[in-house]
């Protein structure tokens, strides 16, 4: 299996609603690992830099407006094929749409507060950790339970 890193925020609507510890949690309990984390105000060039690749859709200022809105959570998360695992957690887009027991699926109502992002592929998740922090703001370490989460 393969080790990966992907980016993760925690939007606004989650922070202002008190879900961090909740979203958080779950990822460590699937044994996950946090390797970079902070509660940052988003500057409206950086949310237009993350969502750059939906510039011309009609989305695309609502959401720079909504991730600028209040601060959010960044981090950036580190497991076994950890973009696709991380994405199933969270569910569809649309939490109209996604799955109960997801984090998107529990918490959501509504496609414009749709409560976390995570990297789509490894290409932006490298973009998007580039982006969102710089290399001594990573920690490198072994989790104690790291051997019993793979053969
Ligand atoms: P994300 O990038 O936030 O993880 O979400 P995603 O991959 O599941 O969805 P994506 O297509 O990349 O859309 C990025 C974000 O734009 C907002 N959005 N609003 N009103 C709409 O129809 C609409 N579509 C997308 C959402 O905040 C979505 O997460
Ligand atoms: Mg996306």
């Amino acid at each position: 299996m393969k080790k990966e890193r992907t980016f993760v925020m925690i939007k606004p609507d989650a922070v202002q609603r008190g879900l961090v510890g909740n979203i958080i949690s779950r990822f460590e309990r699937k044994g996950i690992k946090l390797v970079a984390m902070k509660l940052a105000s988003v500057s409206k060039e950086l949310a237009e830099k993350h969502y750059e690749i939906h510039k011309d859709k009609p989305f695309f200022e609502p959401t720079v407006e909504y991730i600028t809105s209040s601060p959010v959570v960044a981090m950036i998360l580190e497991g076994n094929n950890a973009i696709e695992m991380v994405r199933g957690m969270m569910g569809a887009t649309d939490p109209q749409k996604a799955d109960v027991g997801t984090i998107r699926g529990d918490f959501g109502q509504f496609i414009g507060r749709n409560i976390v992002h995570g990297s789509d592929g490894p290409d932006t998740a490298e973009f998007e950790m580039n982006l969102w922090f710089k290399p001594e703001e990573i920690a490198n370490y072994t989790r104690i339970d790291e051997g019993w989460l793979s053969e």
